[in-house]
């Protein structure tokens, strides 16, 4: 990603000033499009909203340690495949993604802001899915 981007990417983070909140429309959006995504989480979500929450503060603080974050990413992947996580599991969860940051941010979510994470999140979910694939054996 290039400095733009991860300059809007931090910026915008930065306004979500209540992230449990963020978290819990995130999943229910994610439901409401994909009903059968529910049975892969455990039935109490809270702990799942935290993880999302301190998942998507790391990954924006850590934006410019690339290489690190390629390996976690993979590993992240492959355990992903492992809880039955399919490639098109990934762009739902990108589209429920992207619909909760517009809800949040109002008319900070511009296009340059959309696009940054629309970038982000495809580079993660490239490495995830290819990874992911290893383990898929496909
Ligand atoms: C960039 C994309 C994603 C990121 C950063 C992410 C992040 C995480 C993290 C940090 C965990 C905690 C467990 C672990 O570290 O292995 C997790 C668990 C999980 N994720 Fe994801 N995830 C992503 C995409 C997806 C997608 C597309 C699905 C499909 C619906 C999904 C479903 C799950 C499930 C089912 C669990 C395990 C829940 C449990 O049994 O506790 N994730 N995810």
């Amino acid at each position: 990603m290039h400095e733009p981007d991860i300059r809007r990417v931090r910026e915008s983070h930065a306004r979500l000033t209540d992230p449990l909140a963020f978290g819990t429309r995130f999943y229910a959006l994610l439901f409401a499009q994909r009903p059968d995504a529910r049975r892969l989480f455990p039935p109490d979500l809270d702990a799942q909203v935290r993880k999302l929450v301190d998942m998507l503060a790391s990954i924006v603080g850590g934006l410019d340690a690339q290489a690190r974050l390629q390996q976690e990413f993979a590993e992240l992947g492959r355990r992903h495949a492992g809880y039955g996580v399919s490639e098109d599991d990934y762009d739902d969860v990108g589209s429920a993604l992207l619909v909760t940051l517009r809800e949040f941010l109002g008319d900070a979510f511009t296009p340059e802001v959309e696009e940054a994470w629309a970038t982000l999140y495809g580079d993660l979910a490239e490495a995830m899915i290819a990874a992911g694939d290893e383990r898929r054996g496909s």
